[in-house]
């Protein structure tokens, strides 16, 4: 495995691969690796003969600067977890190296991007947009893998593939759990011990609300989980919506839609944390 700093040398290494007919996969990730990453990296190099893994705190998502400074930084960790997981190349560019000046380009993809997450982290899915279409173009991968638990932004990253055209096919993984059920995040690292008890009530009321949806309605369901919430000591929610799974708008009844997610984020102390439950399968 190597690990890379420059455009250049990625460039001239894959430029390699390429004509000798590999099939390039991309894991994008912001480090602080676990096994939801490495569940991606697996897959990756199943379906791949070479596997490149960005290892980037990418500053133009976050719109709120403290988050940004205590994201967690692990990158020999995480060459360690990627060399296990047989990845071939970890870049990992500096900011200067991804944004030698200001990217002033905007995406917008509404209504995908203007609802929960859009709603909430202003600024947020312009700069995904932003590091995503780069290393789209710096990796120029055959296949790139996302994890479903950011499940608004691989919707957006969809739309975004199919309307600039990248020959990129987008691979999205199922959300990984710790055995209690709490879904595996970078962030999990921030929560105290009193507060990763109580941050399992997340997944909790996300499984017993699906049971609940059996025989209950759409705002029953949706009450159900605020309710559940709310008495849960230490969460703060932050917004809960039951969405239909492409395009991501509210829905009124089961009915309306093939393909039902409820998508949730809920502030456990000062750490965000967000996850998303099935109701009805694609
Ligand atoms: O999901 C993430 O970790 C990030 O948003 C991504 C896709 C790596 C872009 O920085």
């Amino acid at each position: 495995m190597k690990l890379i700093h420059t455009i250049k040398e990625l460039r001239a290494e894959l430029d390699i691969q390429r004509s000798a007919g590999k099939k390039i996969g991309l894991v994008p990730t912001m480090g602080a690796l676990h096994a939801g990453h490495a569940s991606l990296v697996k897959l990756a190099v199943a379906e791949n003969d070479v596997v490149v893994v960005s290892d980037f705190v990418n500053p133009t998502q976050f719109n709120d600067q403290n988050d940004l400074l205590k994201y967690p930084r692990t990158l020999e960790a995480d060459c360690e977890l990627l060399e296990k997981e047989g990845a071939d190349y970890v870049f990992a560019p500096s900011v200067e190296e991804v944004y030698p000046e200001p990217d002033t380009r905007q995406f917008s993809y509404a209504p995908l991007d203007t609802v929960m997450e859009g709603k909430y982290r202003p600024g947020h899915f312009n700069g995904v947009c932003q590091i995503v279409s780069k290393l789209f173009m710096m990796v120029e991968p055959d296949k790139a893998y996302f994890g479903e638990k950011d499940f608004q932004q691989l919707a957006i990253i969809r739309e975004m593939v199919k309307q600039m055209a990248f020959p990129i096919q987008i691979v999205g993984c199922p959300i990984v759990r710790e055995s209690d059920g709490l879904a595996l995040s970078s962030r999990n690292a921030r929560l105290s011990d009193a507060e990763r008890v109580q941050a399992l009530n997340i997944s909790k009321t996300l499984f017993n609300s699906k049971e609940f949806a059996l025989s209950h309605s759409v705002a029953e369901t949706q009450a159900y989980v605020e309710e559940s919430i709310a008495d849960s000591e230490g969460l703060e929610l932050e917004y809960f919506e039951i969405v239909d799974g492409l395009t991501l708008q509210k829905i009124s009844n089961w009915d309306d839609s093939a393909y039902v997610v409820g998508c949730i984020t809920v502030y456990c102390g000062d750490v965000r944390l967000i996850d998303n439950i099935k109701y009805k399968e694609q």
